[in-house]
């Protein structure tokens, strides 16, 4: 059986799998037709979608399709403080006239997930917050798909080596979304893309670079330094295809926001976004508890978008975001890439 090989992409661009509403079927397809890989988020939605979602971008390319999973992280606890969390938010809930979400712990049916993958054998998989099974990789790998990690430190590079994945996603502190960390208590790694990438390069041939990269000479020196490939998100999310939501795509082009910070204020796990009073009110005060509190802000935030007002929901974003252009998804991939076309 022959794998989907990183090395042979014509285009050094992974599309990023981005959960939660920008990654669409659609633009999955059209960045693997520019040439690139595009990637599906498995995250957050039900095994009877992502099936769906790959069927869907099957029909659309003849192209290589990656799905990504978050492994499910064991249960935090911390229900005091997730209560407390609660009461914090009620009267900013209450403005937006919702209930919160319940706080629920969730596997994200995640064995369901890996029996679709199985059954429908997309050509890549990815996995974000650890890494699969040394079981499941093999049985992965058995059915012909390529395993990729996400790692944000040498350790879980070491961890992931030895369940046997294919290749890796070595995620910088720049990277838009959230922080692939595995431990969900940990503190996010903050080296460079640059010494992250170097220290995976000296376990692995085959990783991807990701984590603030905007232009073509970001993709050009991450290539040059023996990436395979970079993987983007924030400069897909203005693309046409991208399912990002319209108050987010006004945040990001609005000059009112000046920065991206790190927060755990709206899913309990660090992440990166454009920085609003959200984050500025409740991150001292936000416990680490995912996915409960994903759960349980998740009614505000789509209220939020809902009312237009970007200061109550998450803009996940990159410190490149400057760069996201409106704009076709393949003439992104194709200006991204056009300093090294293979
Ligand atoms: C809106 C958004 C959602 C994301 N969702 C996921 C996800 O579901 N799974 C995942 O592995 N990474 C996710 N990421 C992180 C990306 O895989 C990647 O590491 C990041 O986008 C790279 O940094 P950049 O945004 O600066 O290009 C997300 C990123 C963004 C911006």
């Amino acid at each position: 059986m022959t794998m989907f090989d990183l090395r042979e992409l014509d285009a050094p661009i992974v599309g990023a799998p981005m959960a939660g509403g920008p990654s669409t079927p659609a633009l999955a397809a059209a960045v693997s037709g520019a040439g690139g890989l595009g990637f599906l988020a498995g995250a957050l939605l039900g095994a009877d979608k992502l099936a769906a979602d790959i069927a869907t971008a099957r029909n659309l390319t003849s192209g290589p399709i990656g799905v990504n999973l978050f492994v499910p992280q064991f249960d935090t606890g911390r229900p005091e403080e997730i209560a407390g969390y609660a009461e914090e938010l009620a009267e900013l809930a209450s403005q937006f006239a919702v209930e919160l979400g319940e706080p629920r712990y969730t596997d994200d049916d995640y064995p369901a997930k890996i029996d679709v993958l199985l059954d429908l054998r997309p050509d890549v998989v990815s996995f974000t917050f650890g890494c699969a099974s040394a079981d499941d990789i093999g049985r992965l790998r058995a059915a012909g798909i390529t395993t990729v990690a996400t790692v944000t430190t040498v350790d879980e590079t070491e961890m992931a080596k030895a369940r046997g994945v294919d290749a890796f996603v070595a995620q910088g502190p720049g990277a838009g979304g959230h922080r692939g960390t595995f431990d969900p208590l940990a503190e996010p790694a903050t080296d460079s893309l640059e010494v992250l990438l170097a220290a995976v390069l000296e376990r692995s041939d085959v990783v991807i670079a990701a984590g603030g990269i905007g232009t073509p000479e970001d993709v050009e020196r991450v290539v040059g330094l023996g990436a395979v490939a970079a993987q983007v998100g924030t400069a897909l999310l203005l693309s046409d295809e991208a399912g990002t939501n319209p108050v987010s795509r006004a945040a990001l082009q609005d000059k009112q926001f000046t920065e991206t910070a790190v927060t755990k204020s709206f899913s309990g796990r660090y992440a990166r976004g454009l920085k609003n009073r959200f984050m500025e009110n409740h991150e001292k005060t936000a416990p680490l508890a995912y996915p409960q509190i994903h759960y349980l802000t998740g009614p505000l935030r789509r209220a939020a978008v809902k009312a237009g007002d970007p200061h109550a929901t998450n803009h996940w974003a990159g410190t490149a975001f400057g760069e996201a252009r409106p704009g076709a998804a393949a003439a992104i991939v194709e200006a991204l890439s056009s300093r090294i076309r293979r």
